[in-house]
This record gives structure tokens, sequence and C-alpha cells, in this order.
């Protein structure tokens, strides 16, 4: 069984299942657990997800205002524990917190390689979205 919650899961603990879900596969940025603390403080909504025994097996970081939009920052599931509906579950946790699919949009710009999963659970590719991205 998984559960998910609100708590703030220990910095390590959250890098580590990053780095192992592969989230950061195509990133030349120096990350540790200090740099993703302090993303992860920064943040006002956080789901964790884990398992009867208490292992982390996933995590969703977005920011909302609670009212209208909530851009979700990272979602990351453990590699062993990927395909059972986690990721699924964590995105509408998050939702949920941030006011309800009748009254937020949920917006996040996706790694190449999870494309098919949101096609999967049924968000829509935007068009008209546009960033400012210079970090090389
Ligand atoms: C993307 C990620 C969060 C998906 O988590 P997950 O727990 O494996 O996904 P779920 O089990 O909830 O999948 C929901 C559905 O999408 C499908 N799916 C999952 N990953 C998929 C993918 N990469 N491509 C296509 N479909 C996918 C599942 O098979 C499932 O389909 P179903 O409804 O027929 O059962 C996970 O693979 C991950 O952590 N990836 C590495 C980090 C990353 O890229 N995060 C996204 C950053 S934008």
């Amino acid at each position: 069984m998984i559960t998910c919650s609100k708590e703030r899961a220990p910095k390590e603990e959250v890098f580590d299942l990053l780095v192992r879900s592969g989230l950061f596969g195509g990133v030349t940025l120096p990350l540790d657990a200090e740099k993703i603390g302090r993303a992860f403080d920064g943040s006002n909504l956080v789901i964790t997800a884990r398992n009867c025994d208490g292992l982390l097996v996933g995590v969703c970081r977005a920011l909302s205002d609670f009212e209208r939009y909530c851009f979700v920052a990272t979602l990351a599931v453990a590699p062993e524990f990927k395909r059972r509906g986690i990721g699924r579950m964590l995105l509408a946790a998050a939702h949920e917190a941030a006011g309800g699919a009748t009254k937020v949009v949920l917006l996040l710009h996706s790694t190449p390689e999870a494309t098919g999963f949101y096609e999967r659970i049924g968000m829509k590719r935007e068009v008209n979205c546009f960033s400012l991205n210079n970090i090389s």
C-alpha cells in the first residue's frame, strides 16, 4: 500500500530518490542534497509517497497560489516502483491539495522521457507556453 502525505522528507533521502529515478539524466549542472533541499524548502506544496515499510517511493514538488495555478517543478518515482500508479497518484494528490481539478490549473515542463506518461494520464500538450532559460 502506498500513502501520500504532505510530509517533507529529509533532503538526503529526497536527493537519493531523485538521482535513482533518472530525473537528472541530462542535467550537467552541479546538483547536491543541499541545493535540492533549498528548492524543496522554497516550494509551498510537497507531496511525499511512502510504502507500508516507510520507504520513500515518490515525491512531487510544486508551487501554487491555491486559487488558480499549480506549477509542478519536480515529480519522481523510485525506479523499482515505477509503473504502479504512484506518479499519477502524486500528481492527483498535489492537484487536490492545491485546490482541486475544477478550480486549479496544473502546469509543468516535461522531460523528453516523461511526455508519454503525461499524455497517458490525460494531460493536454500546450502550445502557448514560454520560458526564459539562459541556464547552461
Ligand atoms: C515519469 C514518472 C514520474 C512516472 O511515474 P510512474 O509512477 O511510473 O507512473 P504511473 O505508474 O503513475 O503511470 C501512469 C500511466 O502512465 C504510464 N506511463 C508511465 N511512464 C510512462 C512513460 N515514460 N511513457 C508512457 N507511459 C508511461 C503507465 O504505464 C500508466 O499507464 P496505465 O494507465 O495504462 O496503467 C517516473 O517514470 C519517473 O520518476 N521518471 C523519472 C523522472 C522524470 O522524468 N520525472 C518527470 C519530470 S517532468
